[in-house]
């Protein structure tokens, strides 16, 4: 099942809204869809081609022109999120939105057997990356009116699950990132949630599920409504909560 939630067209228009990761799989579905609902989307991504697509895709639907940010998170540092910042006050005035989707898998294992490398590049992209980027965005969240921040969780983000190792460890300290931020945000203008996508249509699930059939899962179209729900006002109360868009 699918949440229920119905946008209205012009949700987001008059939104600035980031997306990391939004080159492919669910990030580049959510940047379509807030483009299609009047949002200004500002890409981020490591791959310059799958963006420019998604840019291109935006466009040719009648989309806000949007900016992209090519960005490997991997060795970005806290001096390139506050040049990015300055850059996204400087043109737009203000950020209304910003979409924690990027992520890296690495590989299923043992814990006694994670690489120390693959440990590091995990929670570099996963944790650190949106940790110095929320920093620096804060001063620009904060000049909108409301602004909305998505982390993005797993399941294996709240039950530790074997073999899932780093992956795992790192959705958790998403979730813990984002309680703290909501707490120290409370009525003040800019809120914080997790979302779950679920088991959905990706690179990255069937990296993690080789044998399974795809056309068994959600698309990630399939699962927008949630993503929209929790951009747009209609959430403007949701604050701290980790929500599922496909609720058992
Ligand atoms: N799919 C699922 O079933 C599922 C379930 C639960 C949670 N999630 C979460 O949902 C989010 C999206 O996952 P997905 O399935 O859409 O994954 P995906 O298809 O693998 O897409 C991940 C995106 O993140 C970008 N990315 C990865 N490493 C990056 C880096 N170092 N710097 C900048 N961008 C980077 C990728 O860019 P490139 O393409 O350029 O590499 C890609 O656009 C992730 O946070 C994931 O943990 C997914």
């Amino acid at each position: 099942m699918s949440h229920p939630y119905q946008a209205p067209a012009n949700l987001l228009v008059n939104k600035t809204i980031l997306i990391t990761g939004a080159g492919d799989g669910i990030g580049a579905q959510a940047a379509k869809t807030y483009a299609a609902h009047g949002a200004t989307c500002i890409l981020l991504g490591k791959t310059v081609k799958k963006l420019e697509q998604i840019y291109d895709a935006i466009v040719s639907a009648g989309g806000a022109q949007p900016a992209i940010v090519p960005l490997d998170l991997k060795g970005a540092t806290l001096r390139n999120y506050q040049d990015m910042a300055q850059s996204i006050i400087d043109q737009f005035g203000a950020l209304d939105g910003l979409l924690h989707n990027a992520s890296m898998l690495g590989h299923l294992s043992v814990f006694k057997d994670i690489p120390d490398t693959e440990w590091l590049d995990v929670m570099q992209i996963n944790v650190n990356a949106a940790a110095f980027m929320t920093q620096a965005l804060l001063p620009a969240l904060e000049r909108a009116k409301q602004a909305s921040v998505i982390f993005t969780t797993s399941s294996v983000g709240r039950k530790g699950r074997a073999f899932w190792g780093t992956y795992s460890v790192s959705k958790f300290a998403t979730e813990g990132m984002m309680q703290v931020l909501a707490c120290e945000y409370e009525n003040r203008g800019v809120r914080f949630n997790c979302i779950n996508p679920g088991a959905t249509r990706t690179n990255m699930r069937a990296s993690a599920y080789p044998a399974e059939d795809p056309k068994s899962l959600k698309t990630p179209a399939d699962i927008m409504p949630l993503y929209l729900y929790l951009m747009g006002e209609d959430s403007s109360k949701v604050n701290g909560q980790t929500l599922d868009c496909q609720p058992k």
